[in-house]
């Protein structure tokens, strides 16, 4: 396929869903070779889209073109043997299935005209396509057992081994970083050479312009403009996305520091982390960065009762804490907003209202009764502050998009007013506007004496919200800065093992 030809046309594209014009009349249109970013706030309509070109939701109206020929597409299916590939910002993985298994279900070699799974090369290819992405995986570990990144990449060597023309990849990058992130991008580099076409869907912008060509902004279900990404800047996307101009992408207020709220000292687990020791007042943002791998996820699930400690103490207030259990952390004001937040953060079968309230109904009842009305309130609230964008608080939280399921999930946990927050990745695939209201959320929990914990990879944001940051690689406290001495540069040589620049 010759460069720049035009390989798909969406047109007029409408979809409707009960109280939500999610798509009006949307264009879009694929050069071979290109990487054209859709970009647009949370539930602008991108995935829906991207689900409507894979065959996954049937359109309301309007027509899709593959080479100048339209199609009607009408399965997942019959999206892949028309050459279209998506990667799912929610994963579509089979958790009791291995690895190798995932990236070929229900497409297993087989061996000669026997019905027999041809085990040799299905493990063959599998490694043949990680290696592609530059992974080392075990490829009989379950995905169950896989990390959120783990899992990613999966999906992304599923998508890949369709060997398609068209690749959708639907916020691909919210779980990695470091050599994960460069092997993503070399891929995507690569297969722009061999003249597939990709759609890359993004909250990340910095991204945008390493590997974009041009990029479509949507808002409301409308597309608002297509542009070559060298002729925009920053702030001109921004612009785009939310309607307005952000005057502060990181809104940092710096309280004085209060009393301390919390002390690990010397938190091992074998496998895990080792001699982990950290200190969280009242008034401040303590961030915990790192590359993928390093331990700091396995450190808040042991802060969070979730996982045992085999050696080390914590303290909470100065006492002695012997964490039993999430319930017991929670009891104790301690609250935890896991970096998986399918799995763990939410009941998608339950509403907004239901999702939001549920940690911390015994602020709401009296006796064995549920104060409906102030639930209703309380979720309205955080329905409002955090923008989260739904027809109701009585909405199914599975018909949300992507980041509106994860405000949820913020909603909830602000809601039980702990006393320590802690934080896995809690911007992650968040728009940029609602990045900084929730931001300002966090300034008022650290303002009304609480201290947070913020796990993050996005060197950005822990650069601009974090008043100390500990760095930790392999699964130790590699160093800690304070805000006044961190740079990307810093962190980066802890995250990596190098020290500090001039240390021994
Ligand atoms: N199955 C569904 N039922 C009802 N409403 C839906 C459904 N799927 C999506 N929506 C609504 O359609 C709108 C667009 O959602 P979509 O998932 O396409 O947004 P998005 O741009 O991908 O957002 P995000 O950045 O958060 O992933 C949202 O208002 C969402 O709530
Ligand atoms: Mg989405």
């Amino acid at each position: 396929m010759a460069l720049n030809e035009l390989v798909l046309e969406l047109k007029g594209i409408a979809k409707r869903f009960p109280g939500v014009l999610a798509l009006d009349g949307v264009d879009l249109e694929l050069r071979a070779g290109e990487v054209h970013c859709l970009l647009g706030e949370n539930g602008a309509g991108k995935s829906t889209l991207m689900k409507i070109l894979a065959g996954a939701q049937p359109m309301d109206s309007g027509r899709i073109l593959l080479g100048g020929a339209a199609v009607d597409i009408q399965s997942p299916h019959h999206a892949q043997t028309l050459g279209i590939s998506m990667i799912y910002q929610e994963f579509n993985l089979c958790p009791h299935l291995n690895v190798a298994e995932n990236i070929f279900l229900g497409r297993e070699p087989r061996l000669g005209w026997t019905p027999f799974i041809d085990w040799r090369k299905l493990y063959g290819d599998a490694r043949a396509v990680l290696s592609r992405i530059g992974v080392d995986l075990d490829l009989r570990m379950p995905v169950r057992e896989c990390s959120v990144a783990q899992q990613q990449m999966v999906e992304i060597a599923k998508a890949l081994s369709f060997n398609s023309k068209i690749i959708v990849m639907d916020e691909p990058s919210a779980t990695l970083t470091g050599h994960e992130l460069k092997a993503l991008f070399a891929l995507i580099r690569d297969l722009k050479r061999q003249g597939i076409g990709l759609i890359y869907i993004s909250h990340r912008l910095d991204e945008v312009f390493e590997i974009g060509d041009r990029v479509t902004v949507m808002r409301d279900g409308k597309r608002i403009d297509t542009r070559a990404i060298g002729d925009l800047t920053r702030d001109e996307i921004i612009r785009m996305m939310v309607g307005r101009d952000l005057t502060e992408e990181f809104p940092k207020e710096i309280f004085p520091k209060g009393e301390e709220i919390l002390r690990a000292e010397g938190l091992s687990r074998a496998g895990a982390f080792s001699n982990v020791s950290l200190r969280l007042h009242r008034g401040e943002i303590v961030g915990i960065t790192g590359l993928v791998g390093a331990g700091r996820t396995e450190v808040a699930r042991a802060l969070f009762g979730a996982d045992p400690i085999e050696g080390g103490t914590i303290h909470l207030n100065g006492n002695r804490l012997a964490l039993r259990s999430p319930m017991h952390a929670i009891r104790e004001g301690i609250g935890l907003l896991t970096e998986d937040r399918k799995q763990q953060g939410l009941v998608l079968g339950m509403t907004v209202r239901e999702n939001t309230t549920l940690a911390n109904l015994k602020s709401l009842a009296w006796g064995p009764f549920v104060n409906r009305k102030a639930e209703r309130a309380a979720a309205e609230k955080y329905v409002g502050e955090l923008h989260i964008k739904t027809p109701s608080i009585d909405q199914v939280t599975q018909n949300l998009s992507g980041g509106n399921q994860q405000k949820v999930v913020l909603a909830k946990w602000l809601f039980t007013e702990s006393k320590v927050l802690i934080f896995d990745e809690p911007t992650r695939g968040i728009d940029v506007g609602a990045k900084v209201e929730i931001y300002k959320l966090m300034n008022e929990l650290v303002r009304r004496g609480a201290g947070v914990l913020m796990i993050s990879s996005e060197l950005p944001e822990i650069l601009g919200m974090c008043d100390r940051i500990l760095v930790m690689h392999e699964g130790r406290i590699a160093g800690e800065l304070a805000r006044s001495e961190a740079t990307q540069e810093a962190i980066m040589r802890l995250a990596t093992g190098l020290g500090l620049a001039g240390a021994a």
